[in-house]
């Protein structure tokens, strides 16, 4: 049974994922009206990908035999520029998420809760893999730049 501080915790953080998925989702709704169909199915996988990562939290809560608190998702930013700031804003947001993670992890281990410590290096390495991926690209945008935009946006239409 979770301590209901790392019960509110957990279910906040399942929030900030699904707020996360609702961010990319913006993002591939920008990209798709700007003619960038690569960078929108990007951010699209990731939307998905980020609904994945809540009902991972919530999958934890209800093998503990709770339930997850469920609070309103905050409204995303909408006011994106280009393809590379999109990979900018998703980087800095990872790093923040990485934040959260390691603030969980922190709280686990003040609070004894062992199991949740170990359930919770599953996020530590997938957020190193996080922010290594937009870090990977906004290089490559940067690097091709407005000429090689096209060629980066093919790239992106390959992911699953
Ligand atoms: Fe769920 Fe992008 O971290």
């Amino acid at each position: 049974m979770l301590s209901k501080k790392i019960l509110e915790n957990l279910s906040e953080q399942m929030n900030k994922e699904i707020y996360s998925g609702y961010f990319y989702l913006g993002m591939s709704d920008y990209a798709a009206s700007t003619g960038l169909g690569g960078f929108a199915n990007w951010f699209y996988a990731q939307w998905k990908e980020e609904i994945a990562h809540a009902k991972v939290i919530l999958n934890y809560i209800n093998k503990n035999g709770q339930r997850a608190m469920l609070k309103a998702i905050d409204e995303p930013p909408q006011d994106f520029t280009s393809g590379q700031d999109l990979f900018e804003k998703t980087l800095a947001h990872e790093k923040k998420v990485t934040g959260l993670i390691k603030a969980l992890v922190e709280l686990a281990r003040t609070e004894k809760d062992t199991e949740t410590e170990n359930f919770l290096q599953w996020f530590v390495k997938e957020q190193r893999e996080e922010e290594s991926t937009p870090a990977g690209i906004l290089e490559e945008i940067k690097k091709a730049g407005e000429k090689g935009i096209k060629e980066i946006d093919k790239k992106l239409s390959a992911r699953k």
